[in-house]
C-alpha cells in the first residue's frame, strides 16, 4: 500500500462543509489541523459549524461559493489566494442525489449533480494540485452506489462511479509524488442527503435491505480518515458495506441486472 497521508497540523479544504459528513470532517480533523477551510453555499451554516470548532487552535475560514458553477469554483481559488492558504489536504465531499425516474428528472437537477459531483470534484483537484504543499492528501468522497447502476438514481450513482475510478487512478499517478489519494464510499448515512435528493411531491429512495448497512456519518468519516491516514485507495465504512460491495464487485453482470430488476419490480 502507497504512504499514508500524516493528519497533524494539516491545511484542508473541505467542500460541503455545512451539513452532514462535510460538518463531521471539519470537527474530527479540528484537533490536527492548522487551517481549515470550510466551503459551501450557505453562509449562516458554515459559521455555525465554525462556531462549534472555537474551542480548537485550528484558524477556520469559512468560504461561501457555490461549486456546482464556474465561477464559484473560481471564487473558492480566488478566496485561497487572498488568504495566502496552500492547503495540503482536499476534501471533495460536496454532492447532492436525485430520486427519480431519468426521464422525469428536471434537467436543471441532473446538470447540477453532474456539476457538483464530477465537474466541481476534477476542476477542483486540478486547481488545488499545483497549490499543493507535500505530503498531500486528496480524500473524494464516493458512494456504495459507485459500484452498481441504480435505476431511480442513475446519474448519481453513474456520478460516483466517476468519482471511484478517477480517485484510484489519481492514487497511482501521484502517490509516487507524495500526494495520498483515497475516496470514501459509504452506504445510507443520516444526513441531509435524502431530503435533498428527494423531488418537490416526491416519494424516497427503495430503502429495503438498508437497515444493516446504515451507520453514522462519525464512523464514516473516521474510517475514511483513517484509510487516508494508511494510505488506503478505497475505504468501504462498516461492516455491512463493506461485504455488500465485495458482492456487487464480485457479481456476475447478468446477476446483477436480474436482482436490480427484480427490485425496481420490472420483472
Ligand atoms: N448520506 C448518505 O447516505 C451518503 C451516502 C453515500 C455518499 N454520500 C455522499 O456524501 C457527501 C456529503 O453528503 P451528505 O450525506 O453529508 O449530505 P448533506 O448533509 O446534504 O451535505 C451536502 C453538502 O454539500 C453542500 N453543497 C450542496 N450543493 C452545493 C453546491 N452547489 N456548492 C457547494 N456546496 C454544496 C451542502 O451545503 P450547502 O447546501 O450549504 O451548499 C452540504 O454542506 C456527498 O458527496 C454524498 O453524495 C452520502
Amino acid at each position: 500500500m502507497p504512504n499514508g497521508f500524516p493528519l497533524e497540523q494539516c491545511c484542508a479544504v473541505i467542500t460541503g462543509a455545512s451539513s452532514g459528513l462535510g460538518a463531521e470532517f471539519a470537527r474530527q480533523l479540528a484537533p490536527w489541523a492548522e487551517v481549515l477551510v470550510l466551503v459551501a453555499r450557505r453562509a449562516e451554516a458554515l459559521e455555525e459549524v465554525k462556531r462549534e470548532l472555537s474551542g480548537a487552535r485550528t484558524k477556520v475560514l469559512c468560504c461561501v461559493s457555490d461549486l456546482a458553477t464556474e465561477g464559484g469554483r473560481s471564487d473558492l481559488i480566488a478566496f485561497l489566494a487572498a488568504n495566502e492558504v496552500k492547503p495540503n489536504l482536499l476534501i471533495n465531499n460536496a454532492g447532492l442525489g436525485d430520486y427519480g425516474s431519468f426521464a422525469s428528472s428536471s434537467v436543471e437537477k441532473t446538470r447540477m449533480q453532474i456539476e457538483l459531483n464530477i465537474t466541481a470534484l476534477t476542476m477542483l483537484t486540478h486547481a488545488v494540485l499545483p497549490l499543493m504543499k507535500t505530503p498531500g492528501g486528496i480524500l473524494n468522497v464516493s458512494s456504495l452506489a459507485s459500484t452498481l447502476p441504480m435505476p431511480e438514481l442513475a446519474v448519481y450513482a453513474a456520478s460516483k462511479a466517476y468519482v471511484t475510478s478517477f480517485s484510484e487512478a489519481l492514487a497511482i499517478e501521484l502517490g509516487p509524488k507524495g500526494i495520498t489519494v483515497s475516496c470514501v464510499c459509504p452506504g445510507p448515512t443520516p444526513t441531509n442527503f435524502g431530503k435533498n435528493a428527494k423531488r418537490e411531491g416526491g416519494g424516497d429512495t427503495n430503502r429495503d435491505g438498508q437497515g444493516l448497512l446504515r451507520i453514522l456519518p462519525s464512523q464514516v468519516v473516521g474510517e475514511a480518515l483513517g484509510g487516508l491516514q494508511r494510505g488506503q485507495p478505497c475505504v468501504f465504512p462498516g461492516w455491512g458495506v463493506a461485504i455488500v460491495s465485495r458482492v456487487f464487485r464480485l457479481m456476475p453482470r447478468g446477476m446483477m441486472r436480474w436482482v436490480l430488476r427484480r427490485r425496481s419490480g420490472k420483472v
